[in-house]
């Protein structure tokens, strides 16, 4: 039996990557899936959100939950921005932006959900953090400072929500192939691998289980708060 049957999701960031393996696996799991982003194509099961927005996201989370039948069990934030710049010649905006799509847009997509979520007394929420809001990163303070966030974040909803039936925790991968990490140097790259236990980058479907375990019924029962670390052994916490 699929772990995952007749739930409803919406997988913020599913047009690509990590966020595209999670509504696949998703879907083979049984749930039904709205796929919301940015560059949605217009294809059915996906609706355009720009998740900066806050209009957008409430206009999109109502278009979607219609989309679900009116039920929205299960949230994934994997939107995501990522651009390099040191602190001391990184301008405002760039910093501004970073945070308004990797941490305010978690909040946002949240907060639209929670609604329905506590009225029905359950629902689940997978924010996708990342290894580097643990342990930082050269050029990369601004996202960084969104991923700790987000964590925060999501501890602090969950102990806000878990009394209501509302599971909220954080997978925080390590480097994985997807476009996002395309635009990033060579030799960022290079030392990064050579930095890793597992000596290579990780595939979006080897991150994707990690969320149905945490989206299922038994397995991410006691799941409350958590950043799991699907991460090529780059942080032990
Ligand atoms: N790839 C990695 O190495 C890695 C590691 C750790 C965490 N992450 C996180 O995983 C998540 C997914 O990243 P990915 O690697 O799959 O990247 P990706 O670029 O393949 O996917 C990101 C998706 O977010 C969408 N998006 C960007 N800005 C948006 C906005 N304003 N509104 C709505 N959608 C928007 C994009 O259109 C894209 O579909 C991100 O939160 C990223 O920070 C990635």
């Amino acid at each position: 039996m699929p772990v995952l049957q007749d739930k409803g999701a919406l997988v913020v960031g599913g047009a690509s990557g990590i966020g595209a393996a999670i509504a696949a696996m998703y879907a083979v799991e049984g749930a039904r899936v709205v796929v919301a982003d940015r560059d949605a194509s217009g294809a059915s099961g996906t609706v355009r959100m720009d998740v900066a927005d806050e209009g957008s996201v409430a206009s999109a989370v109502a278009e979607a939950t219609d989309l679900l039948g009116g039920r929205l069990d299960i949230l994934v934030n994997s939107a995501g921005i990522l651009t390099q710049a040191p602190v001391a010649e990184m301008d405002l905006a760039t910093w501004a932006q970073t945070i308004a799509v990797d941490l305010t847009g978690v909040f946002l997509c949240c907060r639209a959900v929670l609604p329905g979520m506590i009225e029905r007394g359950s629902g689940r929420i997978i924010n996708i953090a990342s290894q580097l809001g643990i342990k930082g990163g050269e050029g990369l303070a601004h996202y960084a400072a969104a991923k700790a966030g987000v964590v925060g974040l999501t501890k602090s909803l969950a102990l806000e929500v878990s009394p209501h039936g509302v599971l909220a925790n954080a997978i925080a991968p390590g480097p994985i192939e997807t476009p996002m990490v395309d635009g990033i140097t060579e030799d960022w790259k290079r030392a990064k691998r050579a930095e890793l236990p597992l000596g290579r980058f990780g595939r979006p479907e080897e991150i994707a289980p990690t969320a149905v375990l945490l989206a299922s019924d038994p397995g991410g029962n006691l799941y409350v708060g958590q950043t799991l670390g699907p991460n090529s052994g780059d942080v032990m916490p």
